[in-house]
């Protein structure tokens, strides 16, 4: 039984009863129909004693998600490793800098918290077919749990997405189709909104409005950190972010912990995008009030899976940023890229370019003091190097080829 007390639009703040089964506002104003729990009773079942005797993964919080493991697929998602970045901290000049390697999901990135529960809120409410609108993770996420689920899964991407997150997708068994058009509404969306309304598919991208459920997994996240730093808050935590559901998660999931009285405080948070797609940083920059974000033109960066023109999900990400007093941060990709080989050559963490921005922003708010050299930052690392090939493949055609002869590889010892 899952303890939900409500959903409420967080557009039209109409509340509705979560036996409903909703996945949208019926008004279809695209708010969120944010899950509200009952707190009291969870905090009877709920204490850092009983967290503490469980195994790890997202069911370890099973009080505080709105599905049924018993309805899960059965990859799990979460449990990812918080590792003290020693090294590079020390480059840095950080004494207390850690990341949340997210990278060893069975899919290669977070969005496997985020898809394991919207699966099997799917399987509990009947539905076969999931249909998605994605640029590449939460697709490839979304594949995985349908097929591991039996359920079939359709995925409507954008014409740019990434070939080789395409064609993880298609491993998965799901039907892949590019859809053509940016202009001020979201192509995919629309598509994903057809078929969930002619064929009764059960729509799951990785944002609120057209999904509650999948929204609440990224919160195991904050809840393994606020563990594993041995029940200590972060001071800072850096979010990479596209949609801003990742943001909106993790503030929810602080927010619960202190809610039942885990823990007595907020970390400051920081969302950060890339030069080449920063519609959440340009709101914040102007003063937008949260559901007044315009579209980015026309993305252009190597962090692909922020390449989200459409943050569904920013206005909850300005508001974590706002009263959490944290900041919003656009990176160029030159310091992605930069932050990328530094994590692997210092930590052996190989993060693609939109999973290690974070590190990027960290560079950057360091060296503008606005984050001191004690405080307590957690980066999360929230997709694999190996899902992003393309970035590896330009590195591969600069590696040096000789005879087999000693003397030809001592002149590339004498030169590197
Ligand atoms: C690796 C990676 N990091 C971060 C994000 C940003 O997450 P969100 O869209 O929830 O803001 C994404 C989104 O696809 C991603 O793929
Ligand atoms: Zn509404």
């Amino acid at each position: 039984m899952t303890h939900i007390k409500l959903l409420k639009c967080s557009k039209c703040e109409e509340e509705h009863s979560p036996s409903e089964g909703l996945l949208l506002c019926p008004k279809r104003d695209y708010g969120r129909l944010d899950i509200i729990y009952d707190y009291e009773k969870i905090k009877e079942v709920l204490s850092r004693s009983i967290l503490e005797e469980r195994r790890g993964g997202i069911w370890k919080y099973r009080e505080l998600l709105p599905a049924e493991e018993s309805h899960a697929p059965k990859l799990e998602g979460g449990s990812a490793p918080l590792i003290k970045a020693q090294r590079l901290g020390e480059s840095l000049n950080s004494t207390k800098l850690f990341v949340k390697d997210e990278t060893r999901g069975p899919t290669g990135s977070f969005k496997d918290r985020s898809m394991v529960v919207g699966v099997a809120k799917a399987v509990e409410l009947g539905y076969t077919c999931t249909v998605t609108a994605s640029s590449g993770n939460a697709a490839a996420a979304l594949a995985a749990h349908s097929a591991a689920a039996g359920l079939e899964c359709t995925a409507f991407v954008l014409e740019f997405a990434s070939p080789s997150k395409i064609s993880q997708l298609i491993n998965y068994g799901a039907r892949v189709v590019k859809v053509k058009g940016l202009g001020r509404e979201d192509p995919t969306v629309k598509m994903m909104l057809a078929t969930m309304d002619k064929f009764n598919w059960y729509p799951c991208p990785s944002f609120g409005p057209f999904n509650p459920y999948q929204v609440e997994g990224p919160k195991t996240m904050a809840y393994e950190m606020v563990e594993q730093l041995g029940w200590r808050v972060p001071d800072w935590v850096l979010v990479p972010s596209g949609s801003g559901c990742l943001m909106a998660g993790l503030w929810k999931g602080f927010r619960d912990f202190k809610e039942l009285g885990l823990t007595a405080s907020m970390p400051r948070l920081v969302v950060v995008q890339s030069t080449g797609n920063a519609p959440i940083v340009r709101a914040y920059v102007a003063g937008r009030a949260g559901h007044d974000i315009s579209p980015w033109e026309r993305p252009n960066t190597v962090a692909t899976g922020l390449s989200d023109p459409y943050p569904w999900d920013g206005d909850a990400a300005l508001q974590a940023v706002r009263e959490t007093d944290g900041t919003c941060v656009a990176v160029p990709d030159k310091l992605i890229l930069k932050a990328q080989r530094l994590l692997a050559s210092r930590e052996g963490i190989f993060g693609e370019p939109s999973g290690v921005a974070g590190f990027a922003a960290v560079m950057s708010l360091l060296d503008s003091g606005a984050i001191e050299k004690t405080d307590r930052v957690v980066v999360p690392v929230t997709g694999s190097g190996l899902k992003d090939t393309s970035v590896i493949e330009k590195e591969a055609r600069r590696v040096p080829t000789i005879e087999p002869i000693p003397e030809q590889f001592e002149r590339i010892l004498r030169r590197d």
